[in-house]
């Protein structure tokens, strides 16, 4: 992503202000620009790029697209922030407080689910679908259903491992359709992978396809950057279905709570 030095700083209220401000207010600053630049991207009128323009792009990054969101600042010349720590048990709110925050586009998707009407097991799928972007954006849905797979229903972890999948196939009874996010992220011409083609395929014959087509219907992006949804609208519904470790996630023994580890503590070098 491109960013424009004048354009911030105007965005910002100019050089004085920008003067006055901390480093902490300069980096929420350049984090609440760099989400308006995504909704640029997704408004943006450019021609939808080719499968061979997305790949032209790689080696002119320093990171790769399928890095986690915790692990890289996006930014030409940005620098990650040193994290607040952790508590020592932490909970699902630690996560979305400390790790995963801002975490809009999920409280949003899941505000929506619930404003839809939609069974708890949904909303709660639509409020954990994306956060696994923090520790791996590649193949996301299936690092997702595998982090929250021992502490949630079996169908709620099935919608998330498989939105993925349907996030590339429209369905046109659930008005769902293809994104143009992704023709400008994968490119116009891209053709899904093998087993995204294959778990579609599996899917449509499923008895639980709803589940995660719902999240689909309702993965939502705001572009109104003063949209802020907090999670207490949600607290009900993850104190009912979310089963949260007493010794806390990530020291809970279970086959995944070193990915919590890893998502609690980024800057370990090993
Ligand atoms: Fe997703
Ligand atoms: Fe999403």
């Amino acid at each position: 992503m491109e960013i424009k030095r004048e354009n911030l700083i105007a965005t910002l209220g100019g050089e004085e202000a920008v003067a006055r401000m901390d480093s902490e207010a300069k980096a929420d600053a350049l984090e609440d620009f760099l989400s308006s630049e995504l909704d640029k991207i997704l408004l943006s009128k450019d021609p939808f790029p080719t499968v061979a323009e997305v790949e032209q792009k790689i080696p002119t990054r320093h990171y790769r697209m399928g890095v986690g969101n915790l692990f890289v600042a996006q930014a030409p010349g940005a620098k990650v922030k040193i994290l607040p720590p952790m508590p020592d048990k932490p909970t699902l709110y630690d996560f979305f407080a400390l790790r995963f925050a801002p975490a809009n586009h999920v409280l949003q998707s899941a505000a929506l689910a619930m404003k839809n009407g939609l069974p708890e097991e949904i909303i709660l799928a639509c409020l954990l679908h994306d956060t696994a972007q923090a520790l791996m954006k590649a193949d996301h849905g299936y690092w997702a259903a595998q982090m929250y797979t021992p502490y949630v229903p079996e169908k709620t972890a099935f919608a998330i491992k498989y939105h993925q999948a349907l996030r590339f196939f429209a369905d046109a009874a659930y008005g769902y359709e293809y994104p143009d996010l992704y023709r400008r992220l994968f490119g116009e011409d891209y053709v899904p992978l093998p087993h995204i083609r294959a778990d579609y395929e599996m899917l449509r014959k499923h008895p639980w396809y709803d589940a995660p087509r719902l999240v689909t219907v309702n993965d939502y992006y705001s572009f109104d950057p003063n949209a802020k949804v907090s999670i207490d609208p949600f607290r009900e519904i993850i104190a009912r279905h979310f089963k949260q470790p007493k010794e806390g996630l990530g020291s809970d023994n279970s086959p995944v709570a070193h990915m919590w580890r890893t998502i609690a503590r980024p800057d370990m070098a090993l």
